[in-house]
């Protein structure tokens, strides 16, 4: 019997001739000590030296799953909830939340904490859409992802809504 809390990507896509993933067999995990040079002169992290970092993450992982190299394609979403400093660990953590047909969505979480120790803070999320290529730089079919457990089916079903209101927005913008 197929476990309610998986999702099935024989089901999802099943023309697919690529051997499946799990999240797990791609998701990174990155740490990095915070430095005078990442920040401004009240010693705050850039936002930009965070966003490099979220992208490096989560093109790693989306090169991890694909099994060759995926180009960013857009960012639907990237939120700071408080701010880094110098001497904070950055604590990046990526994984594949959704795929399409040669696109995927990779989630990405970045937690901060003193480097001697202290309380982690949530400072960033982000949402990244990578597209796989070929040796031709053509968009390429990516593996079917198997979703294990209830928080990564809830995190697929919310890229699903994501990639609906994406292509909406597109859609509304060019028709204004
Ligand atoms: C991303 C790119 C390959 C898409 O090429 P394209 O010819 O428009 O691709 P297609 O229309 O065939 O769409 C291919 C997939 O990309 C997705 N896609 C295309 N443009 C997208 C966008 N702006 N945002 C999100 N997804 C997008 C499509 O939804 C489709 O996904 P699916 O197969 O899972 O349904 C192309 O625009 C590109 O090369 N961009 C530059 C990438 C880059 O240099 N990034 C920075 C450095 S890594």
């Amino acid at each position: 019997m197929t476990d309610p809390a998986t999702s099935d990507p024989a089901q999802s896509d099943p023309a697919s001739a690529l051997p499946p993933r799990r999240v797990s067999d791609s998701e990174v995990t990155f740490v990095r000590t915070m430095n005078q040079l990442d920040a401004n002169r009240a010693g705050n992290v850039h936002g930009g030296v965070i966003m490099r970092e979220v992208d490096e993450a989560a093109g790693t992982t989306a090169a991890r799953h694909c099994g060759r190299l995926a180009v960013t394609a857009a960012i639907d979403e990237l939120s700071f909830y408080s701010p880094v400093g110098v001497g904070d660990l950055l604590i990046v953590r990526a994984r594949v939340n959704d795929v399409g047909r040669t696109s995927l969505e990779v989630g990405v979480r970045v937690d901060a904490e003193p480097w001697e120790g202290g309380e982690r803070r949530h400072t960033t999320s982000a949402y990244l859409v990578f597209v796989a290529l070929d040796e031709d730089g053509k968009p390429v079919e990516v593996p079917p992802l198997v979703v294990e457990g209830e928080e990564a089916l809830r995190r697929q079903a919310q890229a699903r809504v994501r990639r609906r209101l994406r292509k909406e927005r597109i859609a509304a913008v060019r028709d204004a």
